[in-house]
């Protein structure tokens, strides 16, 4: 029998990869969609046919619980949130509202329709490292402390214990994934390897001329979307919800990024990045580095793309689009030249 997904942040990068991987598997997906004033599917278009949408919100408790007993899910992945640190400075409420609080209405409407109905819906929760914040230990396994250094963190090891407590109040089969920064071309465009590969790309095609970053200094464990989600699945198909940590095992500063990403197309980074204090983080996260042999070991899962390959790879993907921007602005110079000589 053909199992059955419901995927929140079906839209954002790991919402994406998920879909994709869980429609090779044979499982028949549904997806948690908000409305927004734009369209916001195009890292999902490809899929459309294939995905079945449903419109909801994660600070919507009864369209949660609306979604899934309609769609009875034999497995739910949490990966909505407003997932960006810096802008959770700006926007504390909101972000807690659907990475903390969120969390927790999606589980009481797991929990009441697995009540209702006796039907088993296994959990899987977007955890992350930055609950581990000013670190206590390096490197960072499922056994060390938290300490989270901002409101984004502070929601996650909310979500966090959460999952650990309906697992243990109420049976449901939830884990949590803490996953280290995972990247890839279609990593959303203020994070900031997109915004160096982003910019390298266009430096390169003469459309931009400098970036403007924060802390360079910072190290963070980089891995491939790609290679993360399907960790992801796996840790819903263990006999024994856990949690488990997801990392390369290596930590690089963004200097070392800027230099794989400029280095790629020949350019020099010091020639071209510009340091600004807008970038600066209240409190900052100053080195990230997990220890993943748990999910090695068992759940068969390794990392396949390293950091320089994964910088090459968002890069050679931002000079094709780059490249299809300068043609549209060729053609709009062109269209103007023709109007003006009309
Ligand atoms: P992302 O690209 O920012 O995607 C976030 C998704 O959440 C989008 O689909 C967004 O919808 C949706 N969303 C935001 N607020 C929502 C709300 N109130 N109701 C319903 N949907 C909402 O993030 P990502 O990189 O794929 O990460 C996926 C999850 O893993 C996030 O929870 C993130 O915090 C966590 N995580 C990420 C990393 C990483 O390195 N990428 C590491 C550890 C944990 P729109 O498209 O409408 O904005
Ligand atoms: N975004 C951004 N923009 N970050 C910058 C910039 C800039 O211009 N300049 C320097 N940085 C530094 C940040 O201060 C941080 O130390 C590091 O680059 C990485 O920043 P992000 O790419 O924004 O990622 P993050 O580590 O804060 O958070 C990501 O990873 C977490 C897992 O550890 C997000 O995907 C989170 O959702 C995720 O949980």
């Amino acid at each position: 029998m053909a199992k059955t997904a419901l995927i929140t942040g079906l839209t954002g990068q790991d919402g994406s990869y998920l879909a994709e991987r869980l429609l090779e598997l044979g499982y028949e997906v549904h997806g948690l969609v908000r409305r927004g004033s734009t369209i916001t599917t195009h890292r999902v278009d490809h899929l459309l046919e294939r995905v079945a949408i449903h419109y909801g919100d994660l600070s919507d408790g009864p369209s949660l619980r609306r979604i899934i007993e309609t769609t009875r899910p034999t497995e739910v992945y949490n990966l909505a949130a407003q997932s960006h640190v810096g802008i959770s400075f700006e926007s504390p409420l909101q972000t807690c509202d659907s990475g903390a609080l969120g969390t927790l209405r999606l589980l009481e409407a797991i929990r009441d329709v697995q009540d209702r109905t006796g039907q088993q819906i296994r959990f899987y929760q977007a955890s992350s490292s930055e609950m581990y914040g000013k670190v206590v230990e390096t490197p960072q396994s499922e056994a060390t402390p938290f300490y989270p250094r901002s409101p984004y963190a502070v929601g996650k090891v909310f979500s966090y214990w959460m999952t650990v407590n309906y697992r243990e109040a109420y049976g449901i089969h939830a884990s949590n994934g803490i996953l280290f920064n995972h990247e890839s071309p279609r990593r959303g465009e203020n994070f900031v390897t997109r915004k160096i590969t982003r910019a390298v790309a266009r430096i390169k095609l003469g459309l931009q001329t400098e970036v403007r970053l924060g802390n360079i200094d910072a190290k963070r464990d980089w891995g491939y979307a790609g290679d993360y989600v399907e960790a992801m699945h796996l840790m819903l198909q263990q006999p024994e919800a856990d949690d488990y940590v997801v990392a390369t095992g290596k930590t690089y500063a963004v200097r070392d990024f800027l230099e794989y990403a400029f280095g790629h197309v020949g350019l020099d980074y010091n020639d071209f990045v510009v340091i600004d204090p807008r970038f600066f983080r209240p409190t900052e996260v100053d080195l990230l580095l997990g220890d993943s042999s748990k999910a090695r070991r068992k759940l068969n899962w390794q990392p396949k793309v390293d950091c320089q390959q994964l910088a090459i790879m968002m890069v050679e993907a931002d000079l094709e689009l780059a490249h299809r921007e300068k043609t549209l602005l060729n053609a709009g110079k062109g269209f103007e030249r023709y109007r003006a000589a009309a």
